[in-house]
């Protein structure tokens, strides 16, 4: 039985397309975290791409918590994927001066993302031709496929003694279906030393503290203390609940907490929601506030930034062509992709897909960041709801048939005038037209704001309600 007055575990959770900002947000509450707390990651692998600023440093977390430079434990859940080649590398990114190694362990249920998984990605993506996903090519499809196929080799396999067996009976396999399905050549030199990586990788795991996802939280909350479940990706980017198929391939809502770590509903608590002031999406599939529409889409989907950066070297932000103004949001944004560099599209915040996240995910705390993005604008616009075939709706077209998200939606918007200067430089007392925007958004939206993100860094903050 569980008891009565269980501690639950608290979801953060990327309310949009991923790169919410839920990096610096999971930073932000590690910081007031003891060593006894946990922060746990419970899903995706490293398509993830988690940005903090520590000290004037930057930091990008693809698996490691962005806890980690605080003193709770860190661990890998079970319905991870770990490559152990990029998991090797990013232990190497923290400072020596940090002691992590001690704090981390990792689930013996998540699964191993090997070199052919990353040759599979890639060049199923490319197989698709028009129809891909613009998946981040690190594997992670292949892998989960492999898990639901029940073909996969997890952390646990690793101490067994038919590992390296099992490894290229399956690395075998691969092989072949890329050279009859794929016709593709694997070149054997590039190949070879990526597989001498995965099992330096795997001998590093080995060197780790290996524990069940499900009894480290339940030990950890029946000693009251805190347990922070750190999302990867976002909603919309959901396996089942996002705007399928331009989806990944884990769960990535609250409830993705429970299978992803083993824990039964009774211990997951309200989620904390993060999102932008505005929108952003990498990769394919519907946008309906997207600025410059269709041709932004195919634009961030061909060029490249330094392309981008000579074209347009000083976009206006308030140029009355919404291609341009989605080109000055991204440039003002620093909208890039933080794993794979791409250009991230983007548009104006859209409240029926917030609503939708927010119901899903059971967020009943809001982080708002990255206001200070609209600096140089005029204006602030949100959608507040579509018209699809003629009817006005908040229902978020996703849900619909291909056929019908492929129909033109337009978007009804509600304006914000902007503050005078920059929103930094206002401190902790944010300017009234910020204020403004702040209670619109937690009077439609029904949950409060505890944070408002006013720049990148760990200062760049304005703090309400915080417990
Ligand atoms: P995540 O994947 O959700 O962790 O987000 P990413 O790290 O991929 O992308 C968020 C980007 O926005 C990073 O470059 C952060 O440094 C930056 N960022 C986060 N919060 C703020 C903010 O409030 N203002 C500004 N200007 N940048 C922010
Ligand atoms: P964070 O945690 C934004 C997107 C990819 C692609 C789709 C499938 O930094 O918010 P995948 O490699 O998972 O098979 O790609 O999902 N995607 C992300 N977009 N942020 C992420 O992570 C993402 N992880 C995957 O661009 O459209
Ligand atoms: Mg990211």
């Amino acid at each position: 039985m569980i008891p009565k007055n269980i501690s639950k575990i608290t979801p953060i959770i990327g309310l949009q397309w991923g790169d919410e900002g839920k990096g610096k947000g999971v930073a932000r509450i590690a910081s007031g975290l003891s060593k006894n707390d946990l922060i746990v990651r419970f899903q995706g692998g490293n398509n993830a791409g988690h940005t903090i600023w520590h000290k004037g440093k930057c930091y990008v977390f693809k698996l490691i918590p962005s806890g980690v430079f605080g003193k709770a434990q860190i661990h890998l859940g079970a319905g991870m994927v770990i490559d152990p080649i990029a998991f090797q590398k990013e232990t190497t990114t923290i400072p020596s001066n940090i002691p992590f190694l001690g704090r981390l362990s990792v689930s013996p249920h998540a699964v191993l993302v090997m070199p052919t998984h990353l040759i599979l990605d890639s060049i199923s993506e490319k197989t698709k031709g028009s129809r891909k996903i613009g998946s981040t090519g690190r594997g992670i499809g292949p892998a989960y496929t492999e898990l639901a196929s029940r073909s996969a080799l997890r952390v646990g396999d690793i101490f067994q003694n038919d590992f390296q067996k099992r490894y290229e009976a399956l690395s075998q396999q691969h092989k072949k279906i890329l050279h009859n399905l794929y016709k593709y050549k694997i070149n054997n030199e590039e190949f070879e030393e990526k597989q001498k990586n995965f099992f330096l990788g795997v001998k590093f795991l080995r060197s780790l503290s290996i524990v069940n996802s499900a009894d480290l939280v339940e030990k950890t909350l029946s000693k009251k203390n805190k347990v922070v479940a750190e999302g990867a990706q976002g909603t919309l980017l959901d396996v089942r609940f996002g705007n399928y198929p331009f989806v990944t391939s884990s769960h990535t809502i609250a409830s993705g907490v429970g299978t992803g770590l083993g824990l039964s509903p009774a211990f997951i608590g309200g989620a904390i929601g993060i999102f932008k002031a505005y929108t952003t999406k990498v990769g394919e599939g519907p946008f309906p506030t997207e600025l410059g529409g269709k041709k932004s889409a195919i634009w961030c989907r061909d060029k490249k930034f330094p392309y981008e950066k000579e074209t347009f070297p000083n976009p206006n932000p308030n140029s009355k062509n919404e291609f341009e103004q989605g080109i000055a949001l991204r440039r003002l944004g620093s909208e890039l992709g933080a794993v794979t560099g791409r250009l991230r599209r983007t548009g104006w915040l859209d409240i029926p897909l917030m609503q939708y996240a927010i119901k899903i995910n059971n967020a009943t705390q809001l982080v708002l960041t990255k206001l200070d993005v609209f600096d140089e604008f005029k204006k602030i616009k949100v959608c507040t709801s579509y018209i699809i075939n003629g009817k006005r709706t908040t229902k978020i077209p996703f849900d619909l048939s291909r056929k019908e998200i492929k129909c033109k939606i337009n978007c009804k918007y509600k304006s914000f005038p902007v503050w005078k200067g920059k929103l930094s430089d206002y401190g902790k007392k944010l300017p009234k037209e910020a204020l403004n925007y702040i209670k619109f958004l937690e009077k439609t939206l029904g949950a409060k704001i505890i944070y408002i993100g006013t720049g990148p860094e760990e200062h760049h903050c304005v703090e309400r309600y915080w417990r």
